[in-house]
């Protein structure tokens, strides 16, 4: 079967690398230096979507595998269908889940979602008028994609009144800007339940928890993740199964009753808050890095799980198969990220990693000249499996030891917040 990748990330990567097997010929839009060992260029001649899905009709491709949010919120689930090509994601419908926070929000309150209570507002002026009397921290955010940046937790009015003005007047996310949700803040740790759905049922994957900020202790800005382990031990059966009861499947037959058919990766960013877990975010897709540390544990075929979940099949797999123990995966950037960073660098080691028994996904790399150079903010995520938590900890990071590369920057301490639950 041919399939086309999109996206060219750790997590699309994963995908790959999960998905390869001698009947598969793998296809990819853009690829990165560890991608394109695995599969072929698509040859397009123009970058529009529609024209896109023609070239790949015309190459035999017969499945898409959308990684990121924004083709999915562009509609590309519904461009492939269209013209016969099966989609692992849902449609644009779907994806205003994750492209609107206004439509997440409102859906979540009209069916009783558990998420932090929220206003809604188009004028900047009426919301920095309901800031003056809100009670703070309070958490500003943009209704659009925002490649993850549009949430701002703000201690003070003073803040909060910032990130307005950022939001809304300097418009710093574009028309993602022209609407804001204002949040109640809510105290907790976070986890990520990703629920693969095929419309009428919904399997959670294992929990995981992913660490947002550059720095260790989850200090300084938010980026796009650097690093993850799963299981998320902090989730006992009770709690998953509020969670699948009240969240996920709860989503679900909200966005049925809305008339939409969604397909896919129901992705719920929660905080588990004293009164319960509660919906931060929905992502409509895999998360990043979350999909390097839950792949690599699951035993039940890839390809067979996707395409039942276009095929309206899902109910043919009761229950997942999974690895014992832990997979904990450290993300290495380039220095300066998620700020301005250079490209180019040498990339060593990586085979050295994969000796240790390491599992290395490549992000920002590319190969330039037969050789692997830096490419992006974050490069690799290097993964390690164990039977405990400790170990695969220990793991993850030997493999990471081994690579170098001029002003690599990664967390040490991926995976510390699940200790206090399995010792
Ligand atoms: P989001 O883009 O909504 O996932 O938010 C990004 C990050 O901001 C989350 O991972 C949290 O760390 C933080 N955050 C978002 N909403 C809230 C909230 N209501 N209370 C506390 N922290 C939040
Ligand atoms: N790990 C966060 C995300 O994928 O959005």
């Amino acid at each position: 079967m041919k399939i086309l990748l999109i996206g060219k990330g750790g997590r699309e990567h994963a995908l790959a690398w999960k998905l390869m097997d001698k009947d598969i010929e793998l296809y990819y839009l853009e690829g990165n230096g560890g991608i394109e060992r695995l599969g072929k260029k698509l040859k397009i001649e123009e970058k529009g979507w529609q024209e896109i899905a023609q070239t790949a009709k015309s190459e035999g491709i017969e499945f898409v595998v959308v990684g990121p949010e924004k083709p999915l919120v562009e509609g590309v689930g519904d461009i492939f269908r269209k013209i016969g090509i099966k989609v692992f994601g849902p449609t644009r419908e779907g994806a205003r889940l994750e492209g609107s926070k206004v439509f997440a929000k409102e859906l979540m309150k009209k069916y009783s979602i558990p998420t932090a209570s929220f206003e809604i507002f188009e004028d900047p002026e009426k919301a920095i008028k309901f800031l003056e009397k809100a009670k703070h921290p309070r958490v500003v955010k943009a209704d659009g994609l925002a490649q993850g940046k549009g949430s701002i937790v703000c201690k003070n009015f003073e803040e909060s009144k910032e990130a307005v003005k950022r939001i809304m007047v300097e418009k710093e996310f574009g028309d993602s800007g022209n609407r804001i949700v204002i949040e109640e803040f809510l105290e907790g740790e976070e986890a990520s339940i990703l629920g693969i759905t095929d419309g009428k049922q919904i399997i959670p994957l294992l929990p995981s928890q992913d660490h947002k900020p550059i720095y260790d202790g989850d200090k300084g800005p938010n980026t796009g993740g650097m690093g993850a382990y799963a299981p998320y031990p902090g989730i006992d059966d009770e709690a998953l199964s509020y969670i699948e009861e009240k969240i996920l499947k709860r989503t679900l037959e909200a966005l049925k009753k809305e008339n939409i058919d969604f397909k896919g990766v129901l992705y719920a960013g929660l905080m588990l808050t004293k009164e319960g877990p509660k919906v931060l975010e929905f992502n409509v897709r895999f998360g990043d890095p979350e999909t390097q540390a839950i792949l690599p544990l699951l035993k039940t075929n890839l390809l067979d799980l996707l395409l039942a979940c276009e095929e309206g099949e899902l109910e043919k797999f009761k229950k997942l198969g999974w690895e014992d123990g832990y997979c904990v995966c450290v993300v290495i950037a380039s220095g300066g990220y998620p700020g301005p960073y250079e490209k180019g660098k040498l990339i060593e080691g990586v085979e050295k990693a994969e000796e240790e028994s390491c599992i290395v996904f490549h992000a920002g790399t590319k190969l330039m000249d037969g050789k692997l150079v830096t490419d992006g903010g974050r490069v690799l995520g290097v993964a390690g499996i164990e039977k405990t938590l400790p170990l695969a900890i220990e793991k993850a990071y030997s493999g990471v030891k081994k690579i170098k590369f001029s002003g690599m920057y990664f967390r040490k301490d991926i995976g510390k917040k699940g200790l206090k639950f399995v010792q």
